[in-house]
C-alpha cells in the first residue's frame, strides 16, 4: 500500500504521469509544430538520471502508470537505457510502462523495448497513404513506420494507433484505418486537434469534430459504448461486427476533467498540472539543488496547484492557441 498517495485539492488521486524525454522530433506534423520549430537548448533538458529520479519520485507516491512521450521519445539518446532502468519499478508499484511514438525508429527499438517490459505502445499514424503521410508529417516516411509497427507486433507489444482527424486531409481514411487496425488487431483512437502552440495554419480549418467522425463510422458499423474510462479524455466504443475497440479523444466537445488522474512533466522538468492550463512547478532546479527530498516535497505543492479543469475552445474568435506551448513540449 502506498503511504502518501498524491491527492489534489479536488480529491482526485494522481496515478498516471506522462513524462516527456525530449521536445525534439524527426517529424514536423502540420497540426503539431511549425516547419522551423525551435527546440530547447540541450543543457535545459533533464539528464537521463534526472528523468529517472522524477519518474521514481512519482512512483514512490503511488503512480502506477508511466507514459514516456516527446517530441519523439525514440530520438532521445540513451532512451533504451532509461527504459531499462525504469523497468525495475514494474511490479514494484508501477503497473505499466508505455510510450507514445511516431514509429519512425520503432523497427530498431521494438525488441529492446519488449525485453525491458514494455507491453503496450501508442503509435501516431494519421494516414496509410505514403504521399499524404509525407504531406501531414512534412518529413516522415510511412514505410519505416509500418515496418516499426510490424516489428513491435512481432515482439509481442500491443499497439494502439492514434489518428488525428483532420478535415480535408484524412477524413476519407477513417473507415480504411478501422479496417486496417481490425485486420492487424490494433486498437484505434481518434483525436481532435487541440489548440496547443502556434503553427502556420489556422487550426479551425482542420478541426473535425469527433461527433461527426463517430456519425460516419456509425453509418457503416454498429457501435456500442463501453463503460471503460482511463481517467483521461478518451471514451471507448466497441464495433459490434468486429469486436474492435475504438477510442475518441474529444477534449473540445466533452469535459473529462472531473475524473482526471494525471499530470505531465516536460523534458526540462516543468510539471504541468493540466494539459490546458498554465499551472506549473519547476522540478529541475529543485532536484539539482535539493535532491530527492525536495522533489518529493514539490509533489505535495503540486497537488495544491492542480486546477479543476481546462478551458479549451477552438473557434475563430478565440486566440489561435489556447495554450502557448506545443504538444511536443508537454507530451501527448
Ligand atoms: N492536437 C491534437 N493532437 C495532437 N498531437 C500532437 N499535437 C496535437 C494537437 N495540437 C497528437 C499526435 C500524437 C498524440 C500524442 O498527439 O499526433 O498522436
Ligand atoms: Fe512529432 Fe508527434 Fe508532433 Fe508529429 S505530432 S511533429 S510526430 S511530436
Amino acid at each position: 500500500m502506498v503511504t502518501r498517495p498524491l491527492i489534489d485539492g479536488f480529491g482526485r488521486r494522481i496515478s498516471y504521469v506522462r513524462l516527456s524525454v525530449t521536445d525534439r522530433c524527426d517529424f514536423r506534423c502540420t497540426y503539431c509544430m511549425p516547419m522551423d520549430m525551435e527546440f530547447l537548448p540541450r543543457r535545459d533538458v533533464l539528464t537521463l538520471e534526472e528523468l529517472d529520479a522524477v519518474a521514481s519520485a512519482f512512483i514512490a507516491r503511488g503512480v502506477t502508470r508511466l507514459r514516456l512521450t516527446g517530441g519523439e521519445p525514440l530520438v532521445r539518446k540513451g532512451f533504451i537505457e532509461l527504459v531499462n532502468s525504469l523497468s525495475r519499478h514494474i511490479g514494484n508499484g508501477l503497473e505499466e510502462l508505455t510510450l507514445t511514438t511516431n514509429g519512425s525508429q520503432l523497427a530498431r527499438f521494438a525488441e529492446p523495448l519488449a525485453k525491458a517490459g514494455v507491453r503496450r505502445i501508442n503509435v501516431s499514424l494519421d494516414s496509410l497513404d505514403r504521399e499524404r503521410f509525407r504531406r501531414i508529417t512534412r518529413r516522415g516516411d510511412l514505410v519505416p513506420v509500418l515496418e516499426g509497427i510490424a516489428a513491435a507486433r512481432e515482439a509481442g507489444i500491443a499497439i494502439k494507433i492514434n489518428m488525428v482527424a483532420l478535415k480535408g486531409l484524412n477524413e476519407d481514411e477513417i473507415l480504411p484505418m478501422i479496417a486496417w487496425c481490425g485486420e492487424l488487431g490494433h486498437d484505434l483512437t481518434f483525436i481532435e486537434t487541440m489548440p496547443l502552440g502556434l503553427i502556420e495554419e489556422d487550426r479551425t480549418d482542420r478541426y473535425l469534430p469527433l461527433t461527426e467522425v463517430r456519425a460516419r463510422i456509425a453509418a457503416h458499423y454498429s457501435l456500442s459504448p463501453t463503460a471503460e474510462r482511463t481517467g483521461g479524455p478518451a471514451r471507448y466504443e466497441r464495433v459490434t461486427e468486429t469486436g474492435q475497440k475504438l477510442g475518441f479523444i474529444t477534449p473540445l466537445t466533452h469535459n473529462f476533467c472531473e475524473s482526471c488522474n494525471r499530470v505531465r512533466v516536460t523534458a526540462t522538468g516543468t510539471l504541468f498540472m493540466c494539459l490546458g492550463q498554465e499551472d506549473r512547478l519547476e522540478l529541475r532546479d529543485l532536484l539539482r539543488e535539493g535532491g530527492p527530498e525536495a522533489l518529493d516535497a514539490a509533489l505535495d505543492t503540486a497537488m495544491r496547484l492542480k486546477p479543476r479543469g481546462h478551458d479549451f475552445v477552438i473557434d475563430r474568435t478565440a486566440p489561435a492557441a489556447a495554450v502557448g506551448r506545443h504538444m511536443s513540449m508537454t507530451g501527448g
